[in-house]
């Protein structure tokens, strides 16, 4: 508090003059973003306190900051956190998978099993900085008896997989993975992003982990980059601290952003699920479509699992087709002619969007393996938006007229 303030030098007052004002018995209906590094206290024993733990309170933005707790309440309290877990607010769903492979306690000589499906950034992140580390990655299919057997004789001390995975939209049996991991002593991280908790919440499952790309359905409107990970109690201590140490932390303008995306989630995320169902069964009996993946029609692998797991009607907003006999140039002709469907890459927003995963999230896969995982030439991904559904299906039809 400084005292007599008016009588202060002009620069005085220009840093001092109108700030630190304090509420006058009113609340701000929508958190407010704190934009600020730091927070003041009359006293430095109030500090210290904080900082010891023995009372709640804000002192550096990079440890927490009054915006981000916010939505961390929020998302915690959204994927139903059993209580003592933590949630952290991050710079990028990249950072989140990063503080959780840390948190997990991955270190030289871990073995790390990895879903054979997951975003191709993911992958290269295992192989170019968890291998640095001298951890030992394998890839393993969750998605088959066999291929967990083989998983459990590597013995991971972690294990990371997407609960909807991109971009073939794999549902892993969970029930029987998660018990297979608990009897292993498997870490287990669910990158829960194209899910949301709206479908799926993994902590329920018995996950340790769950990672988000705040960028994709909770932001919801491509106008953020984000993550969020919860930790179960057990993991909550070095989540927080390896979250203060790494500092890859969300700014509060983001995580208002994200705290305001979460309020329509249900919304958007129901008319996203309806139109990626109306989509792909417009697109299943298209002439000039060979396959599509979406785990809401019936020919897809995982249907029943889906039903069984997945909480919604539908089952998420994301699809992805397989076009007749095109290569890369007519792929490239349906992409540039489409109107609606924005080129980004990205997913979960309120416009629908389209990418090809071949040249975005698995380019740094070689042929060779995005062949492996079906990822093929002729693959495209589609992000059905809030659109009216009927001009969805028009773009589509126009664009694939044009091959
Ligand atoms: C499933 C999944 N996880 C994580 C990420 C990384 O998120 P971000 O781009 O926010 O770092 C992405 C990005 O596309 C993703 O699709």
């Amino acid at each position: 508090m400084i005292r007599n303030l008016a009588s202060k030098h002009f620069s005085t007052r220009a840093v001092h003059a109108g700030e630190r004002q304090r509420p006058d018995g009113f609340v701000p209906m929508s958190t407010p973003i704190y934009s600020s590094s730091t927070f003041i206290y009359d006293h430095l024993a109030e500090i210290d306190a904080i900082s010891a733990g023995e009372r709640t309170g804000f002192t550096y933005s990079r440890h927490a900051n009054p915006t981000n707790a916010a939505l961390e309440e929020a998302v915690a309290s959204l994927e139903s956190a059993p209580a003592g877990s933590v949630a952290v607010s991050l710079a990028s769903g990249m950072s989140a998978i990063l503080l959780a492979l840390l948190a997990a306690g991955v270190e030289h000589g871990s073995k790390i099993a990895a879903s054979q499906d997951l975003y191709g950034v993911t992958t290269k992140f295992l192989l170019e900085v968890a291998a640095r580390w001298g951890a030992e990655i394998q890839f393993v299919d969750v998605f088959s008896i066999a291929g967990r057997d083989e998983m459990w004789k590597f013995k991971p001390n972690a294990l990371i997989v997407e609960s909807l995975t991109n971009p073939l939209l794999r549902v892993a049996d969970f029930p029987a993975l998660m018990g297979e991991a608990r009897a292993h002593k498997t870490r287990v991280i669910v990158d829960n992003t194209f899910a949301t908790p709206l479908l799926f919440q993994p902590l329920k499952h018995g996950a340790d982990f769950v990672v988000h790309s705040a960028t994709k359905y909770f932001g919801g409107h491509g106008d953020l980059t984000g993550g969020v990970l919860i930790a179960r109690e057990e993991f909550a201590t070095e989540t927080r601290s390896f979250s203060r140490l790494v500092g890859a932390v969300l700014g509060p303008f983001e995580a208002w952003l994200t705290l305001r995306g979460l309020k329509t989630l249900p919304l958007r995320f129901a008319r996203h699920c309806e139109n990626a169902q109306a989509l792909a069964e417009f697109l299943s009996s298209h002439p000039r479509i060979e396959q599509v993946f979406y785990p809401g029609l019936p020919s897809h692998v995982d249907h029943v699992l889906a039903g069984k797991l997945l909480g919604g009607p539908n089952a998420g907003g994301v699809l992805s087709a397989k076009i007749r006999g095109a290569g890369r140039e007519e792929v490239f002709r349906f992409v540039d002619s489409l109107e609606l469907f924005l080129k980004a890459t990205s997913l979960g927003d309120v416009q629908s969007l389209v990418l090809y995963p071949a040249i975005s999230s698995h380019r740094d896969l070689s042929p060779k393996q995005r062949e492996r995982l079906g990822i093929t030439d002729n693959l495209v991904r589609l992000s059905a938006g809030i659109e009216h559904v009927d001009d969805l299906k028009a773009d589509l039809e126009q664009a694939l007229a044009k091959l």
